[in-house]
This record gives C-alpha cells, sequence and structure tokens, in this order.
C-alpha cells in the first residue's frame, strides 16, 4: 500500500534508525517478540470441529455487551488463516509468540465432557508450524473464557470446584503439547478478569461489587477476593502436576501472568505516596506475594481483616514457590489518590484497589498521551519504574513482559491510511523499550518483551474499534496489512543479535 510515503522522510529515518542504542540491551535475551492470542479475539472458527460454547460466546451474544456488538465468532479468522500467519510472523523475524489455547476448544463441557481431539490437532498444528519457522511457542492456558457449562454447574471461578478442571484442562495441554512447548503460563491477568468479571460487571459472569454495583447479577465485595483465591490455588495445583509429572522430562518452565499499571502520587502528600505502595500491593501483591512468599500481602490483610480469605498450612506449601517466572502485562500509569483519610467520590475506590482512587489526570491534564483505552496512558518511565518495583519485591526472579503495546484513541481510528501510518505506536514502542532497557541495565532480570499485538483484534468489551495491531486487519475481506510499525519492529528485531 505504499503507506509510510505519505510521511516525511527526516521522519521515517528518525523513527528508524535511533534504535541502535538501547537494541543492543536485548543482545542476549532470547524473546523479543509478539504476541497475540486464540479464542474469541482472533480465531473465530465459532463452534467448528466440536469446539464448545464459551462463556465470552454466551456473553458476546448478547445485545449491548460489546461495543457495536461485535462478537468472536469470525474475529481474525486465525482458525482457518493460521498458516498465512505464522509466515507472518516469521517474515517479521519474531522468535517467538505468545498465544492462548481455547478451553472449549479442547474440552467442550469441561470434565464434565470428552476431548475434541479436532481441538487438540489444531494446536499441534500451530506448534509445528511456529517451530518449523524458528518461533517459539509460549503458551496461555486460561485467558478468560471458559466453559459455559462450568459456569453453569457451580459459577465457574467463584467455586473450589474450578480447581479441579483446571487442573484437569492443563494436564491434556501439558500432554499434549509438552513435548514442544518449553514456557507455559496458566493464567493471564487474574487481576483484572476478577475486578472486569466481579467488581465492574464488564466481564462475564457480570457481576459488581461497590462503587459499581448497579447491575443485575452478583453484588458482594467478597466475589473478586474468592475468585482470585480459587484462580491462585487452581494455578499452584497445575505448577505442582507440571513439576512432578513433567518438568523433568519436558524441561520447561511455568508462570502466570499479572496485569499492572504504574503508579504516581496524585498529590505531594504522604497520604498519596502511601496511596501508591498500598495500590501497587493490592494490585500485583495480591497474586504474588502467595506465590513467592506463600501469603498475600500484610497490607491487605490490614485492611481487608476475614473477608480476605486465608490459605491453610497445606496450601500455604502448595503456593509458595509455586511460580517460575513473573509475567508482567504493562501499558500506563495512572495517578493514585488515598481514600482512607480522604473522600473519594467514585471510580476504582475499590477494597481490591487498596481504597485508593485512580486517575489518568491532574488538574484536567493528562498524566500522558492518551491511548485507546480510557485508561492507558504513554508513559514510558512508568514501564522502568514498575520492573525496579517487582524487582525489588520479587528478589530479582525472572520477568517476561507478557504484553506491552498502543492503539489509537477510537475518535482517531477512523481513515484506514491513518491506522497504517501508526508513528505513535512506533514511539510507544521505541520508548518503551528504552525504558525497559535501563531497568535491565540496572539488574533487572527480563528475559523477554511481547508486543501486543500482532494485529487488530477483537478488543473485548471495546469491539474491533480498539485497534493494538501491528498489522491492520480488513473487516470485510480479514486481509492483513503491515503498518508502519510492522516494518518498524522488523528493523529493530534485525539490530539485535541472539547467541548463537
Ligand atoms: C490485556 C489482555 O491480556 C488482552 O487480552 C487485551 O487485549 C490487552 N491487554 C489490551 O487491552
Amino acid at each position: 500500500m505504499g503507506s509510510s510515503l505519505a510521511l516525511p522522510l527526516h521522519l521515517i529515518r528518525q523513527l528508524f534508525f535511533s534504535i541502535s542504542s538501547f537494541a543492543s540491551t536485548f543482545n542476549f535475551y532470547y524473546f523479543l517478540l509478539l504476541c497475540y492470542l486464540s479464542l474469541l479475539q482472533v480465531e473465530g472458527g465459532y463452534l467448528q470441529d466440536g469446539k464448545g460454547l464459551s462463556n465470552w460466546d454466551v456473553f458476546s451474544h448478547l445485545q449491548g455487551n460489546i461495543e457495536n456488538n461485535d462478537n468472536g465468532d469470525v474475529a481474525d479468522d486465525h482458525y482457518h488463516r493460521f498458516l498465512e500467519d505464522i509466515e507472518i510472523m516469521h517474515s517479521l523475524g519474531v522468535n517467538a509468540y505468545r498465544f492462548s489455547i481455547s478451553w472449549v476448544r479442547i474440552l467442550p463441557k469441561g470434565r464434565f465432557g470428552e476431548v475434541n481431539p479436532s481441538g487438540i490437532m489444531f494446536y499441534n498444528n500451530i506448534i509445528d508450524h511456529l517451530l518449523l519457522r524458528g518461533i517459539e511457542p509460549f503458551v496461555t492456558i486460561f485467558h478468560f473464557d471458559l466453559p459455559q457449562e462450568l459456569e453453569d454447574r457451580y459459577g465457574s471461578w467463584l467455586s473450589p470446584l474450578i480447581q479441579e478442571d483446571f487442573v484437569h484442562f492443563s494436564k491434556i495441554c501439558f500432554e499434549n503439547f509438552g513435548d514442544r512447548v518449553k514456557y507455559w503460563a496458566t493464567i493471564n491477568e487474574p487481576n483484572l478478569l476478577s475486578e472486569m468479571g466481579y467488581v465492574r460487571g464488564w466481564y462475564p459472569p457480570g457481576h459488581c461489587s461497590a462503587p459499581f454495583g448497579n447491575c443485575s447479577a452478583g453484588n458482594s465485595d467478597v466475589e473478586p477476593l474468592i475468585v482470585m483465591h480459587n484462580m491462585l490455588l487452581s494455578h499452584a495445583k497445575a505448577v505442582k502436576l507440571y513439576r512432578e509429572q513433567f518438568q523433568q522430562t519436558q524441561g520447561g518452565s511455568i508462570g502466570i501472568i499479572a496485569s499492572s499499571h504504574m503508579f504516581e502520587p496524585l498529590r505531594d502528600e504522604e497520604s498519596d505516596r502511601k496511596a501508591v505502595s498500598r495500590v501497587l500491593a493490592f494490585v500485583l501483591g495480591w497474586m504474588f506475594d502467595p506465590l513467592v512468599y506463600g501469603d498475600y500481602p500484610p497490607e491487605m490483610r490490614q485492611y481487608l481483616g476475614t473477608e480476605l480469605p486465608s490459605f491453610s498450612h497445606e496450601e500455604t506449601k502448595l503456593i509458595k514457590g509455586s511460580t517460575d517466572f513473573i509475567g508482567i502485562n504493562h501499558y500506563s500509569t495512572l495517578y493514585a489518590k488515598d481514600c482512607i483519610h480522604s473522600a473519594c467520590s467514585s471510580g476504582s475506590n475499590h477494597a481490591i484497589k487498596g481504597f485508593v482512587y485512580t486517575t489518568g489526570e491532574r488538574d484536567g491534564i493528562p498524566i500522558g498521551e492518551p491511548s485507546g483505552n480510557p485508561e492507558f496512558f504513554v508513559v514510558p518511565e512508568g514501564m522502568e519504574k514498575l520492573i525496579n518495583y517487582v524487582k525489588e519485591r520479587y528478589k530479582n526472579m525472572p520477568i517476561y513482559v507478557t504484553e506491552n503495546g498502543y492503539a489509537p484513541p477510537r475518535e482517531q481510528s477512523k481513515q484506514v491510511e491513518d491506522l497504517l501510518q501508526d508513528v505513535k505506536r512506533i514511539e510507544y514502542h521505541k520508548s518503551y523499550l528504552a525504558a525497559l532497557a535501563r531497568a535491565i541495565k540496572t539488574g533487572a532480570d527480563v528475559r523477554g518483551y511481547f508486543v501486543w499485538s500482532l494485529m487488530d483484534n477483537l478488543e473485548w468489551i471495546d469491539g474491533f474499534g480498539t485497534m493494538f495491531g501491528l498489522y491492520y486487519v480488513d473487516r470485510q475481506t480479514l486481509d492483513r496489512t503491515p503498518k508502519l510499525s510492522a516494518r518498524w519492529y522488523k528493523n529493530f528485531l534485525t539490530n539485535i543479535t541472539t547467541p548463537n
């Protein structure tokens, strides 16, 4: 399409040729890469070849739940085009691909039904073709969609019964794919899912709790805490199984992925500085303190008391040390305001945020340039600060930045030509990678970086109009067209030399 020609040459030079200074930082890091996932966001192939009905299939088919009433029935039709997509990845020069496995394609009814052989075959094909192209599969077992059967039978993550289902599903994945998959993440963003599904009511099952308590189903402050508890125990049980039965022979590593913003105090006051450390403990410590140290952060116990579930002695033994790495999905930085000593009117002041109000604006001025999600702002130094925070809090464990990316604000996402000339996305990745390079230079053990996303896809309730891809997808033809950022990323990757 010759999309870059309309840009002034000096701008292209500036974007493409000033990267070598920090590209060399990544020399010894094996992955530098791209991700997107299977299932609802890209896969399509709705109910095809024995796939069951997922909670997101049901949710997205209800009018009004998703912007523009978009759904994932076809999505990017990755189900039929995965070979073309793997060729695209290969042409970009990426060396790893993060994707997730659709639970309902493998087990249409969870453990209450049979394994679907076509589902196994589909992921075997993907894995084999990735490896043929020298691309390492980095697999997430659960990324928001689960069999509707489990929702209907026992309320999915609200019940401890889910633990058995999750382990059953994980075992099938290890057995069938573990000979070739060496990087496993059990669950994508348990902290975000607890918030979106059980506080805001924006993801299935659509439950709410204060201050978002105005949706039809559910309404309890403890639900998100129970959901996280079951996800952590499900993770730990799957890891135990992997370590006992597969890790030695298969030789892989296994971890889990959190969603995390960085935070800055809204006001230059001690209470807001404390709010920053509290919200970080609630957002990240909620997941990783149990997994690394065996219990929830003391701050959470102090403020939530007995509402916060407890681990039994046996569970503590099971959960402590149950992650080989920390996966971080990072996009943005927000301001944090203390809501314990001063009043907060609305917004994200919830128990699971440590009674902290978070916002992207101070006195009407955004903390960074706004991006396609109203809570995402471009603040590159937040990446360095967050990685250093994780390094300090968790004894410099291996870290993967499992997602990082930019979508233009929706009102700017109209003209295809503009979407293809995505200078802002290039600047975003350059500045975030430079910040990551600084954290690595000062000792953070970062093992990989994944761009979100290879191509535009279904951005959950925001539909197809919020576009994170390096490739543009025509919604009629489903043709993939490289944006300027795809060419930039390819160029960037050629500046990195991985060891032989
Ligand atoms: C987090 C999620 O893992 C992914 O599914 C989503 O599309 C991106 N972030 C962008 O919001």
